[in-house]
């Protein structure tokens, strides 16, 4: 297994798993600190982590096939999140979506995340995000943005260098 963590990130993985009964209660706070890190959780991480906490790798990918928030394949350095849930939807949601895919030249249509060629944007509807009244609402990696028009989005993509 070639995988590894840098060193400071495996401290802080120590020092979580001092804060729980027993290491696999942890699974879940040192997933999220390898995603932090790496941007996605490989099989060589799951298997890191799964030795790293004395269980089975299915144990790990238990977690992270459940999870939605966890990622099986590399995203872009910006990972834009267009909700779709019924309020969404209706305010322009799939408009939005598209406007996206056309402007990174993604498909519209395809399944699941898409990453852009040059790996900057990966594009993805997600669930309700807790807005429903400011539709449409997205997410551009932690920023959080209501009421996205096309101009708007624009403008967010041109913040991401
Ligand atoms: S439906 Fe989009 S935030 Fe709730």
């Amino acid at each position: 297994m070639s995988f590894s963590v840098p060193a400071n990130l495996e401290t802080e993985i120590d020092e979580v798993l001092t804060h729980y009964p027993e290491k696999r209660a942890a699974s879940l706070m040192v997933l999220h600190a390898i995603q932090d890190q790496f941007g996605w959780i490989s099989p060589e991480a799951v298997e890191w982590t799964a030795n790293k906490l004395g269980l089975q790798p299915i144990n790990i990918y238990e977690l992270v096939t459940f999870y939605p928030m966890f990622r099986q394949e590399p995203v872009g350095k910006y990972q834009i999140k267009v909700c779709r849930t019924l309020s969404c939807a209706l305010g322009g949601a799939y408009e939005l979506h598209k406007h996206f895919c056309e402007k990174l030249g993604l498909d519209a249509h395809a399944h699941g995340p898409q990453t852009a060629k040059d790996g900057k944007f990966t594009v993805e509807f997600v669930e309700c995000l807790a807005s429903c009244g400011t539709a449409p609402v997205m997410m551009c990696n932690d920023d959080f943005y209501e009421g996205v028009s096309n101009a708007k989005a624009d403008e967010i993509c041109a913040k991401c260098k």
